[in-house]
């Protein structure tokens, strides 16, 4: 990637106000160099770079930014995978990662002065601590969760947040496989027993998983993969899934829970939580499992009915069950597995051949770096193209990239209240230029457009970025060049 280049003095004032509405009059501060010394000569961008059209490959894709990069300011809190950090400083940002997350006073004077903020899981970005990010324009939650952020004052706020529910598939996937076999082995309780000085060598209800079936619960990015191990591990893989899915290998869908329950060895759940999900696995459900057989939930804590689970282990319906997730989970960690938290704590930790895991399934090094690249590319997607694609808070939108072809190019961003008349408002200032291509789409008050028009001067940049501020429905107005 060709990195960014100072603007001469003719065009810095200008590159100033096109850059980011509410950065220009709150941040003196602020200094955006960019575009290039001409408006013309771009820097080559070859190698596809993020929201290129794949298989395009010769074609040189222009790489957009309003500014110099090295003045994007980048606060990132809570320990951030190293990662995420050497992305976002190999595009140029000015990058200070702190180990821990801040008090709210600090965190709102730090926030003041950044475009970019990313964290984990402890920092609470409330609509107080976010009325004061006037420079903001996207949050990065380095985690699966987004629960931290005030989502609806983000997006009225044009300010995006992006997560990363995807980059612990696999580590789920695995902890599901250890689990399977350690139940069917009765692992846990053997290493308990000797932990406690007890030799007790046993071969009765201990078993080979190799033509066993698992049944899948939510065929999504979990149980698939999930599905591809058990199967080179010998297993038959059946799956339910509310949409009709292809199986990977030789594992089928089955056309209804039921039908899972009654043909499954092992039943694994992978479904998100849902007004659908709740109590999924309850008393009916688990009468309908085999007998000896095995239930294991790494989905969220609503979905198995845990008295009901409880009672089927006592009984011997269920010969042993692994749970990584529960209906009330602590904080922090500590002595807090206790009946305060769930009225039936103390019942469950009773049982025999029961896997009890404080929500770890993606808990492993390689999720944390994935979580790092896929947040980090997001966040630079966003900053230097206005790709919103998954996004947590806005509507979802993307164009293929300027090529190197479409020199008096640019691309206009515009977050606006979704309210009629908009488009026919905005379509009247881009009128006076070539409307290349636009995308448009809203999600609940706030929507997106994003429009490539050509034969634009430098000289009319700044009238046409004024025109869009002007307009009643604006939130904010980016124009990347
Ligand atoms: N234990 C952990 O640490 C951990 C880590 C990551 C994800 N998770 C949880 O695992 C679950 C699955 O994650 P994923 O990434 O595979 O999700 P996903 O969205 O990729 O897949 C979920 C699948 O469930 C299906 N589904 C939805 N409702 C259903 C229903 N009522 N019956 C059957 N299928 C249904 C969907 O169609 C989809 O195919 C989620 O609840 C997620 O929160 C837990």
């Amino acid at each position: 990637m060709t990195p960014p280049k100072d603007i001469d003095s003719r065009v810095t004032e200008l590159a100033r106000s096109v850059s980011n509405s509410l950065n220009l009059s709150t941040s003196p501060t602020l200094n955006f160099h960019s575009p290039p010394t001409s408006f013309k000569q771009r820097g080559s961008f070859t190698d596809g770079g993020s929201g290129s059209t794949p298989g395009l490959s010769s074609i040189s894709w222009k790489q957009l930014k309003p500014f110099d990069s090295k003045d994007i300011k980048v606060l990132l809190l809570e320990n951030v995978n190293q990662t995420g950090v050497d992305i976002l400083k190999a595009k140029g940002y000015q990058v200070e990662a702190l180990k821990s997350s801040l008090p709210e006073d600090q965190l709102i004077e730090r926030i003041k002065d950044v475009q970019v903020i990313g964290i984990r899981s402890k920092t609470k970005l409330t609509e107080r601590v976010l009325s004061h990010a006037k420079n903001l324009i996207v949050i990065g939650c380095f985690c699966i969760g987004t629960n931290q952020v005030d989502l609806q004052y983000a997006a009225q706020q044009g300010i995006a947040v992006f997560n990363s529910p995807f980059s612990n598939s696999r580590s789920v996937a695995e902890l599901v496989i250890a689990e399977i076999i350690a139940l069917a082995r009765q692992l846990t309780d053997r290493s308990m027993e000797l932990h406690s000085g007890t030799w007790n060598k046993v071969s009765k209800g201990c078993w080979e998983i190799r033509g066993k079936t698992l049944g899948i619960v939510g065929y999504g990015h979990i149980g698939s993969q999930l599905s591809v191990l058990a199967e080179s591990m010998g297993m038959s893989v059946i799956y339910y899934d509310v949409i009709n899915l292809m199986g990977l290998g030789t594992a089928r869908q089955v056309a209804s829970l039921d039908e899972l329950l009654d043909q499954a060895d092992f039943v694994t759940l992978h479904v998100p939580e849902t007004q659908d999900t709740k109590n999924l696995i309850g008393k009916t459900q688990l009468e309908k499992m085999k007998d000896g057989s095995y239930l294991l939930n790494n989905a969220r804590g609503s979905v198995v009915d845990i008295p009901a689970l409880i009672e089927a282990m006592r009984s011997g319906k269920i010969a042993g069950a692994a749970l990584d997730v529960y209906p009330n989970e602590p904080a922090g960690n500590g002595d807090y597995f206790n009946n305060d938290l769930n009225t039936w704590a103390r019942d469950l930790r009773s049982l025999k051949n029961l896997i009890l895991t404080p929500h770890i399934g993606g808990s492993t090094e390689e999720a944390q770096s994935a979580i790092g690249v896929e947040v980090s590319e997001a966040l630079v997607r966003y900053v230097n193209e206005g790709a919103s694609l998954g996004a947590v808070n806005m509507p979802e939108v993307t164009l293929r990239s300027l090529t190197l072809e479409e020199p008096d190019s640019l691309r206009v961003i515009y977050i606006h209240k979704n309210v009629p008349g908009v488009l026919r408002q905005v379509n009247a200032v881009l009128a006076h230029h070539n409307v290349e291509k636009q995308n448009t789409d809203s999600r609940g008050e706030v929507a997106y457009l994003m429009a490539d028009i050509s034969d634009v001067r430098e000289e009319e940049i700044k009238d046409l970025w004024q025109s869009l501020e002007e307009l009643s429905s604006r939130i904010r107005t980016r124009v990347l060049y």
